[in-house]
This record gives C-alpha cells, structure tokens and sequence, in this order.
C-alpha cells in the first residue's frame, strides 16, 4: 500500500499545465517479474499526477514498488525478467510506453531524471563529478566539455558545495 502527498512548488502557487494536460500521469500501472518462484507482482494499479510546479512524496513500506514505479517511469526497469501487462504512463499526455526507445532515450536525462537511493554508489568512481554532471548537458544540449564543466560547477553552487570551481575535479568518494 503507498500513498501520495503533493505539495506546490517553492514559488507556493501551482504553475498551469500546458493545455490542462498535467506533466506526468501515472495510470493504472502494472509491474511484474517473472522469478523462478512464480510470478511477482511489484505495482498492482498504482496511479498518480503530477503537475508542473508541483512536488509529490509517494510514501510506502518497503517493497511496496515505489521504486520499481520509478524506474517503470524511467523506462530502466529490466525486461525481462520485469513486464509491464497493464497501464499508462503520460508525460505531457503522451504514453511513454507506446514510444520508441529513441524517443524514450531523448526524455530521458533531459526531461525525467532519477535520483538514485544510493547516489553515491550509483556515480561511476574513476569519473570525477563534474564529468559526471556534465555528461548530461554534453548528451543532451551539445555543449562542449568545457562549457559543460561551466554548467556543472553552475550546479554545484547551486546546492551550496562550497568551492565548487575548485571540488568539480574531484571524484565522489572526495563527497560525504
Ligand atoms: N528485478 C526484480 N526481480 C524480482 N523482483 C523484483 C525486482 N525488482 C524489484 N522486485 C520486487 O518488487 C517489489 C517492489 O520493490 P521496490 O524496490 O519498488 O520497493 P520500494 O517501495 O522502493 O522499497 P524501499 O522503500 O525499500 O526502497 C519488491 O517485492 C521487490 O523484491
Ligand atoms: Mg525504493
């Protein structure tokens, strides 16, 4: 069992959706995994919106498929063993998983990200951080490694790491 709490975003006002079509939409989704054991089912009809602006905290006991829904979202879950037999997930109205893994890809990084429970384990050790930051904006905007590095010590400053110009160099294991 999960439940959902919204909170409007930091300006405290509900930004307008373009067309009233909220930003994602969580519709009845359905994961399962096929195990050795039988069939596991992870999300039994989960649904949920969300809004640009908006903040949404899904709350459950452990194992109750928060993050499998995220990953569904993500469309990182791993198929097979993982099947997703029912539901919808709309972003923008549209069914991400009626869309081709290049469309997918494109959203992805760019428009949805994940922040992973275990951040730390989940960075690449041998890449220092800002390369790591920057990845997104080479991947998804074209920049340059360099205007890259700029964009990710922007970041940085911007969750208060102190001397981010100086700390983008190093690797996460530098990072408490
Ligand atoms: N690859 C997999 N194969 C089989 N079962 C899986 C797989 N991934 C997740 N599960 C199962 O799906 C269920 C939901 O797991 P999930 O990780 O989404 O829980 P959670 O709500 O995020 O829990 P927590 O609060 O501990 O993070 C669990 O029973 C888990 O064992
Ligand atoms: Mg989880």
């Amino acid at each position: 069992m999960t439940t959902t709490e919204r909170t409007a975003g930091a300006t405290g006002r509900r930004a307008e959706d373009e067309n009233g079509v909220p930003l994602l939409e969580v519709r009845d989704l359905h994961v399962e995994f096929r195990t050795r054991e039988g069939v596991a089912r992870a999300v039994n009809g989960v649904n949920y919106s969300v809004s640009a602006g908006e903040t949404l905290a899904v709350l459950g006991e452990s194992g109750s498929g928060k993050s499998v829904t995220a990953q569904a979202i993500m469309g990182i879950l791993d198929m097979p063993p993982g099947r997703i037999p029912k539901g919808e997930i709309l972003f923008r109205g549209r069914d991400l998983l009626k869309a081709s893994s290049e469309e997918r890809r494109k959203v992805r990084g760019a428009r949805i990200a994940m922040i992973f429970q275990d951040a730390l384990s989940s960075l690449n050790p041998v890449l220092s951080v800002g390369y790591q930051l920057g990845e997104m904006f080479r991947v998804h905007q074209g920049l340059s490694r360099k205007d890259a590095r700029a964009r990710a010590i922007e970041l940085m400053d911007r969750v208060r790491i102190p001397a981010a110009k100086e700390r983008v160099g190093d690797y996460p294991h530098q990072f408490s």
